[in-house]
């Protein structure tokens, strides 16, 4: 199987428009290399890639990589989209996808209930393609092309904010353990994560690879470059930290065989400068954070 590393900032991308903190600063200086949002493809033999969240950097994320070149006269090998959750920087890119005909989409019940009912994209798209819309159940596997296999793990009930005041039923947010079984190559891709969910080391523990959320490395990180007095923010946004007792490094240390990834990773924080303490702290811990267009083989 292979997998892509379309992009691997947090929403808002590296650096964000509007932000004068000091990353996005040296960002914007040509010190640090910039990211897109957060999302990956994942294709067994490369001829049909399936997407792990749409960002709205997705057009630009599809016209980087030859893998994506359509046949004449308009065949795309991009076949379709999990989503992990309904969040707008993993899901706004379907709009962008609306040239497409026959995209296969996938989402738990309360994402597509949200993208429909919340915030009206799914209804949007409809007026350009009619394309199939799947619910996905977390541990019911299905089988993208019949050449991958995917089940879904129950993160959380976080909400989009655009979602608050919702009242359906979660999973709102959920993992993904992607399969080749022809090869047994094995990814588990968990962007975002507000702690390390019970059950989840069972979830990985097949896995040859696990992609975490890398969100902010600490948590005071937020409040720190917004002017905030409290992390408040952050907290409200739920994503676990990488440093610290229980923090992204921590849990991942429990498993030393396995290729580890942070991703989504924001634009405060410090593990985006390779020079930084924090980001040798991760290369330390057998982690990394690879950059854009990543790409490898399980
Ligand atoms: C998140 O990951 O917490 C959300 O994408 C935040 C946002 O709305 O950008
Ligand atoms: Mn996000
Ligand atoms: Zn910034």
């Amino acid at each position: 199987m292979k997998v892509l590393l379309l992009g691997t900032a947090a929403g808002g991308g590296f650096p964000q428009w509007n932000c004068a903190c000091r990353m996005c600063s040296a960002g914007r200086d040509g010190l640090l290399t910039h990211r897109t949002q957060d999302g990956i493809a994942v294709s067994a033999t490369g001829e049909r890639w399936f997407l792990v969240n749409a960002s709205p950097d997705i057009r630009a994320q599809l016209l980087a990589h030859q893998e994506f070149r359509p046949k004449p006269p308009r065949d795309t090998p991009v076949k379709g989209v999990l989503l992990t959750d309904a969040e707008l920087d993993h899901s706004l890119g379907l709009m962008l996808l609306r040239e497409g005909d026959n995209l296969q989409v996938w989402a738990p019940e309360a994402v597509l209930h949200g993208l429909t009912e919340d915030f009206g994209l799914r209804g949007t798209v409809e007026h350009y393609r009619r394309w199939d819309w799947h619910t996905v159940s977390p541990g019911v596997p299905v089988h993208p092309a019949g050449e991958l296999t995917v089940t879904a793990f129950p993160v959380s009930g976080k909400r989009p904010r655009y979602a608050a005041a919702s009242t359906m039923d979660g999973p709102w947010v959920v993992a993904y353990r992607i399969t080749d079984p022809a090869t047994g190559g094995t990814l588990v891709y968990a962007p975002c994560l507000r702690e390390w969910p019970a059950g989840f080391d069972e979830f990985v523990a097949d896995a040859d690879c696990v992609i975490i959320d890398g969100t902010f490395h600490s948590a005071a990180e937020m409040s720190g470059a917004t002017g905030k007095k409290a992390d408040a923010d952050q907290k409200s946004m739920g994503h676990i930290p990488i440093a610290g007792p229980g923090g992204g490094l921590d849990v991942l240390s429990r498993f030393p065989g396995k290729h580890r990834i942070l991703t989504h990773l924001n634009n405060t924080n410090p593990v985006l400068d390779p020079a930084s303490a924090e980001h040798a702290e991760v290369l330390t811990a057998g982690v990394s954070a690879p950059p854009d267009g990543t790409l490898f083989e399980l």
